[in-house]
């Protein structure tokens, strides 16, 4: 079943940065650009580093921290092959909670 959870309070993630943080079984890569906070899958899908320590820029691109694959952080698309996306999560604040959806946009309910 889908639902929220709870992956940091607000300002534990600066904007302008991201982090990564556990959402059920998976990893997720969760960025603060100009105070929206965005989740993609944190696995780089060419050989799994971790996206959420990646540098983002100023038009929310994340920049793989390996190899330099870019992904756009408000829908997981892969920059660099824009017909592929990588997962991407809803991330909604309730109070002082950033809470990251368990399943992916677009994939089940
Ligand atoms: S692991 Fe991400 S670009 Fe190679």
């Amino acid at each position: 079943m889908s639902e929220f959870v709870t992956v940091a309070k607000v300002g534990a993630i600066p904007e302008g940065t991201g982090g990564t943080f556990q959402v059920g079984d998976r990893l997720v890569a969760v960025f603060n650009r100009d105070g929206q906070y965005y989740a993609i899958d944190d696995l780089c899908p060419h050989m799994g580093a971790s996206l959420g320590a990646g540098c983002m820029d100023g038009e929310g691109i994340v920049t793989c921290p390996w190899h330099a694959w870019h992904f756009a952080v408000k829908d997981g698309t892969w920059c660099d092959n824009p017909r592929i996306k990588i997962d991407a999560f809803e991330v909604r604040v309730v109070g002082d909670e950033i809470q990251v959806k368990s399943t992916p946009m677009g994939k089940g309910e």
